[in-house]
């Protein structure tokens, strides 16, 4: 059974003041897992499923306290109480991932000295992800879910709070519509995605070899002869990620300082920092692992163009079905965690973006394209692209269609400042936020 015993145990309304937070033990998180594995197993076993959450409490991002798991459960329960004398209630369960937030403020930072100085800088803040929200099947409709978050979401502002300064917000990504998180507080922001078609697989098997690898690699060949600006492209792996983070972030605190110059509001972003985007690759790999039997090379994304005028992603495999991943390509997707436009600055301002700039999306986007076909990825996912990004993809040729998601994987965010979450601009609402 999932917790306390029913036969002596009365379940309590969940506005009763016994119940509260609390942090669950080893045994009931593994309970817990072991419950939601149907929900978010995927192809995984059991037993790797929960090898799997374990290991999340040893990468970057999650390991050192950067992951929370939480439970409501009811002090008033006593193991006297119950006859099998050892299993408190666990009435509903979460996680949050302490994350980094970037915030510009169009107006002065009321907390600041000076007030030029304010406008004119970003301000790191602490933000907190949430996921796995779960209620044991037994306990549902009884509206602990409910009470778990309107608990959690203002203990989420003083949680792991640095410098004495609160939160900025916290953010889940609802795969229950845009209704049910919005009642309880946190806003449904865009959910916007282009989606585009992965050409017929050059596969990798499980065993590691591919077929059609020599027509590919003759193909990989022409395109690293072509010359620079024209398509050449350059492989991500762990080794070049770093620097592109550090870039990407110097780059996306100017985005918000125009951004909120633009739309006098004050704007947020997760920072796309080396530890948010290894904890996806990380993700990635464990699972890969397991589906595959091989280590032949993945590419975790492309960059094309010279210094200054790079356009570059970075993205992670997701397998759907249950079973080999070559069964289920079309369940199967290629996630871009980030994309990133080097001059996005100056190319913003034109009714048209650059050949240049254009020919390097391009190129990265057919590079993520091979890189899904080798996989048994049946599609590529862009979440939210910005306006200069949408006109590339609409000016590249490239087959894709514009998907507005309903239902699942709806970026929903909890702001902890003075002002309305519908004033709040969210930049960079990616795929590399999602927890
Ligand atoms: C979603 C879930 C956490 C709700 O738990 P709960 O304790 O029963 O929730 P509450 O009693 O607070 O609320 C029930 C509400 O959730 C709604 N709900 C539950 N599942 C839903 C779904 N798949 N889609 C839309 N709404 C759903 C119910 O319709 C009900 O709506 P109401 O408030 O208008 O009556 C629980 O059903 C669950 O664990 N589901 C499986 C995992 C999951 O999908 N988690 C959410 C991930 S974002």
């Amino acid at each position: 059974m999932g917790s306390a015993s029913q036969d002596t145990y009365t379940l309590p309304p969940a506005t009763s003041p016994s119940l509260g937070l609390a942090h669950p033990t080893d045994a009931e998180k593994r309970r817990t897992w072991a419950l939601n594995h149907t929900h978010w197993g995927g192809a995984l076993t059991l037993e790797q499923y929960l090898k799997r959450e374990a290991y999340f409490t040893t990468i970057p991002l999650t390991r050192d306290g950067g992951m929370t798991h939480w439970i409501l459960t009811d002090s008033a329960w006593s193991p006297a109480a119950a006859t099998d004398s050892s299993t408190r209630p666990v009435l509903a369960s979460c996680e949050s991932i302490r994350k980094r937030v970037l915030v510009a403020y169009s107006n002065p930072d009321p907390g600041a000295d000076s007030t030029t100085a304010a406008a004119a800088t970003v301000h790191e803040r602490v933000g907190h992800g949430i996921g796995s929200v779960f209620t044991y099947p037994e306990f549902r409709g009884n509206r602990y879910a409910a009470r778990m978050l309107s608990d959690l979401g203002p203990w989420l502002r003083k949680w792991q709070a640095q410098d004495g300064r609160d939160a900025a917000c916290s953010a889940l990504w609802s795969d229950i519509g845009k209704q049910y998180y919005a009642k309880k507080g946190w806003a449904a922001f865009p959910s916007l995605h282009a989606e585009f078609l992965v050409p017929v697989p050059v596969s990798v098997s499980v065993d590691g070899k591919e077929s059609g690898r020599e027509e590919q690699e003759e193909e990989e060949e022409s395109e690293r002869g072509k010359g620079e600006g024209e398509g050449e492209i350059t492989p991500i792996s762990y080794d070049n990620l770093e620097p592109l983070c550090q870039r990407d972030e110097q780059l996306l605190k100017e985005r918000l300082l125009r951004t909120a110059r633009a739309t006098r509001r004050t704007s947020a972003a997760f920072a796309p920092d080396h530890d948010t985007l290894r904890w996806h690759l990380y993700r990635d790999d464990y699972i890969s692992s397991v589906l595959f039997k091989t280590a032949a090379p993945f590419a975790r994304g492309a960059i094309a163009g010279p210094e200054g005028r790079r356009v570059w992603a970075v993205w992670a495999r997701s397998y759907g079905g249950i079973g080999a991943p070559a069964d289920n390509v079309h369940k199967n997707k290629l996630y871009i965690l980030r994309l990133v436009i080097e001059p996005e600055a100056s190319e913003e301002m034109k009714e048209v973006p650059s050949n240049d700039i254009q020919e390097a999306f391009t190129a990265v986007m057919q590079a993520a394209q091979r890189e899904s076909s080798r996989w048994h990825l049946g599609k590529v996912d862009l979440w939210n692209p910005s306006t200069i990004v949408k006109k590339l993809i609409d000016q590249s040729g490239l087959q894709h269609r514009w998907v507005e998601r309903d239902e699942d994987s709806i970026p929903s965010m909890m702001w902890y400042g003075d002002e309305d979450v519908r004033n709040v601009e969210w930049v960079a609402n990616e795929k590399y936020c999602w927890c």
